[in-house]
């Protein structure tokens, strides 16, 4: 398994983030981490299947709690379609709690594809102040810190998770100079 730590100190010579064309990905982090921008910038926009843009869709708002089970119905029916046919597909939701990796890895393991797993460690408070700052949609601070809290045991867990390779993205530098390489077939 590739297990690679990005901190401060990464360069853009650095260990790229290498995905299969046909992997899954999960990003892992809290709310105000980062997830859904990193995606953004590095991914194709229709491999990234995202928690709240499935949100948005089925309940016209994308912080509307009360439809998490469809949206993430909706989210694990369109992965499995995706990793049947082989397609590269980027999960952007916390993925913090291993009942959330589980099912995914399940799906990858039976479509044979290989799982990468893409951590945002930054520091609790750069978390916090992402949620401040943003516009619309924003996270309680309690929830965050609840999540900052899952955060610390994530790395430890899924290393015993069957995944292929465990990126951690330390600092904000380290994002900015990530590079990520998508294996063509
Ligand atoms: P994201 O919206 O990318 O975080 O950034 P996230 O991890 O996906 O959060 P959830 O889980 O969906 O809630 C959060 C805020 O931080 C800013 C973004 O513009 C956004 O307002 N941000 C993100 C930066 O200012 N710089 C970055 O490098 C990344
Ligand atoms: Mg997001």
């Amino acid at each position: 398994m590739v297990r690679a730590s990005l901190d401060a100190a990464a360069d853009r010579t650095a260990v790229p983030i290498a995905v299969a064309h046909d992997a899954l990905v999960l990003l892992v982090g809290p709310s105000g981490s980062g997830k859904s921008t990193f995606a953004a910038g590095y991914f194709p926009p229709e491999a990234v299947l995202s928690s709240d843009a499935f949100r948005s869709r089925l309940a016209g708002d994308p912080a509307d709690q009360s439809a998490t089970d469809e949206a993430f119905s909706a989210l694990h029916a369109a992965a499995e379609v995706r990793l049947g046919q082989g397609l590269l597909t980027v999960v952007d939701a916390t993925n913090l709690r291993f009942e959330a990796r589980d099912p995914l890895m399940a799906m990858a393991w039976r479509h044979g594809r290989p799982a990468a797993a893409i951590i945002f460690m930054l520091p609790l408070q750069q978390c916090l102040d992402r949620n401040d700052a943003r516009p619309g949609r924003r996270i309680p601070a309690r929830a965050v810190r609840a999540q900052y809290a899952l955060l610390r045991r994530v790395v430890a867990e899924v290393v015993n998770e069957g995944f292929s390779a465990v990126y951690q993205l330390r600092s904000v530098a380290a994002i900015e100079s990530a590079s990520v390489r998508i294996d063509a077939p």
